[in-house]
Order: C-alpha cells, then structure tokens, then sequence
C-alpha cells in the first residue's frame, strides 16, 4: 500500500465513491422517472399511453352505442364502457396531480393554442367521467368499481344530475373526440413541416 494510505483511508475513499455512485444512478433515475424540457418523463408518457388506449376503447364503445344500440355486441361490451370510463377518471386524476408536479420542467408548449387545446382535454377527460358518475348518483342506481360497491341507491332521485349529464356526457365526449382527432393531425403536421418543431419524440 501507498506510504500515506492507510486502510482507513480506502475505506472513507471507498465509502465516498459508493455514495457519488449510488448518487449517479439516483440522479440518472429521477431524471427518467420526472419530465424534462426536452422529454416528458416515464410516468407522464405511461399514462398518455394508457389513457389514449383507454379512450380509444370508450370511444369504440360509445360508436357501438350509437349506431348499433341493442345489438348483441353492444349489449355485451356496454358495460366495459363503465369499467374503463371510470378507470380513466382515476388515470385522469393522477395525470392533472403529476402535471402539476412536473409544471416547471415539462417541455414548453410549441404555441398558445397547444397549451389551450392541451388543456381543454385535461379539462374534458375528469368533466366527462364525472358527470356520468353524477348520472348514475342522481338516477340512484348503485355504481361498483371491480367488485367495490362504491354507490348504493338511497331511495332519492336527483333531476338535476340526471339531466345535466343527459344533455353533456355524449356531447362532450363527441367534442373531446373530434379534439383528440385534431390533437393527432397536429402532431402529424408538426413531424412532417421540416420548419416546425417535430414534438412526437417528447413523448415516445
Ligand atoms: C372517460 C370518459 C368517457 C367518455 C369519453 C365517454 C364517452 C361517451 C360518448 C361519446 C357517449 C355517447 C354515445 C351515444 O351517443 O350513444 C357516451 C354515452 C354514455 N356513457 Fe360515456 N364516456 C365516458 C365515461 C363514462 C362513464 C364513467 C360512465 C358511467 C359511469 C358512462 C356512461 C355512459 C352512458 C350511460 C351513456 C349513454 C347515455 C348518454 O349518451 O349520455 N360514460 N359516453
Ligand atoms: C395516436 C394518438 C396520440 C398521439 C400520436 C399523441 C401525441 C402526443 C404528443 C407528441 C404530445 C406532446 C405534445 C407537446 O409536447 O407539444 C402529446 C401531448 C398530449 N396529449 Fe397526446 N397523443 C395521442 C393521443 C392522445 C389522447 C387520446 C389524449 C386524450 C385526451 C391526448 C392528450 C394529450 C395531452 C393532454 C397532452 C399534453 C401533455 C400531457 O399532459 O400529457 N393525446 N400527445
């Protein structure tokens, strides 16, 4: 061993090293996890994935709804249109808390009506579920989530409730569609414009 370097040493150098290590790999791992300006993060781009296979399901289901009502497969699938619609009301709900967790170093919206349209999905996406579950409250009929019975008739029936939703879930669900339909257009048109920034990779 070196004059001067005594086991103690090597084990404080050891020690120090270990920690800059384990340190490295925590940096490198929240930076992965987080968003950046550059890339949202894991978590951000795992539930726009998931969410877009579960809206792309709801919106399946709804088509089924309207143009093959009473039909054998509507009949079978409808209540999956339950299941998933509040499955991404739970999604949705993680999704708004870690947007604002990661606001500061999210990549930065291209133009103000990206940042508009952006948020009036995140708006439509917890309105939409809610009012239907609000439906289903004020109709008094009983709601369970995989097997939890999370609303029990009371004997009460709410107009107001029953109504709103009546006159707003599948409208606004047809809107939130035709957004999601734009919001796929721009994408497309943004990777194709050589001028203009190509923003798929941010969420890939
Ligand atoms: C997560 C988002 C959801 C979306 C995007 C969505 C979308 C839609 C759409 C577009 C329709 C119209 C279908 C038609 O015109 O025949 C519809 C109908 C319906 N949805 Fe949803 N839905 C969602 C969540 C839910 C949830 C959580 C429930 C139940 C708690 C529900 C219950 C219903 C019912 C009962 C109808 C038929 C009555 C109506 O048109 O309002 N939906 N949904
Ligand atoms: C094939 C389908 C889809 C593609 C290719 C796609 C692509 C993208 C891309 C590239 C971004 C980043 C845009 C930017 O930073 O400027 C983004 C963000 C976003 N997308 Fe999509 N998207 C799809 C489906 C959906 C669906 C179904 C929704 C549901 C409403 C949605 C909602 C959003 C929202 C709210 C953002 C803002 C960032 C966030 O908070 O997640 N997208 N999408």
């Amino acid at each position: 061993m070196h004059a001067g370097i005594t086991p103690s040493t090597v084990f404080v150098m050891e020690r120090v090293s270990k920690r800059y290590r384990s340190n490295f790999f925590l940096r490198r791992l929240s930076l992965s996890i987080f968003d950046s300006t550059e890339k949202y993060g894991a978590v951000s781009r795992a539930l726009h994935w998931l969410m877009a296979i579960g809206f792309t399901w709801m919106f399946f289901t709804a088509a089924l709804h309207f143009f093959a009502d009473e039909t054998p497969i509507t009949e079978a699938l409808w209540p999956t249109h339950y299941l998933m619609g509040f499955t991404i009301l739970c999604l949705g709900v993680i999704r708004v808390i870690w947007a604002a967790v990661n606001m500061s170093r999210r990549p930065p919206s291209i133009s103000l009506m990206a940042r508009l349209g952006h948020g009036v999905m995140y708006l439509l996406m917890l309105v939409i579920p809610t009012l239907a579950l609000l439906r289903n409250y004020g109709a008094d009929r009983p709601f369970s989530y995989l097997g939890i019975q999370l609303m029990e008739p009371t004997g009460e029936k709410i107009s107001w409730m029953v109504d709103l939703a009546g006159l707003l879930h599948g409208e606004l669900g047809w809107t939130l569609l035709a957004l999601i339909i734009g919001h796929i257009g721009m994408v497309y048109v943004h990777r194709k414009n050589t001028s203009a920034t190509d923003v798929l990779p941010r969420m890939l």
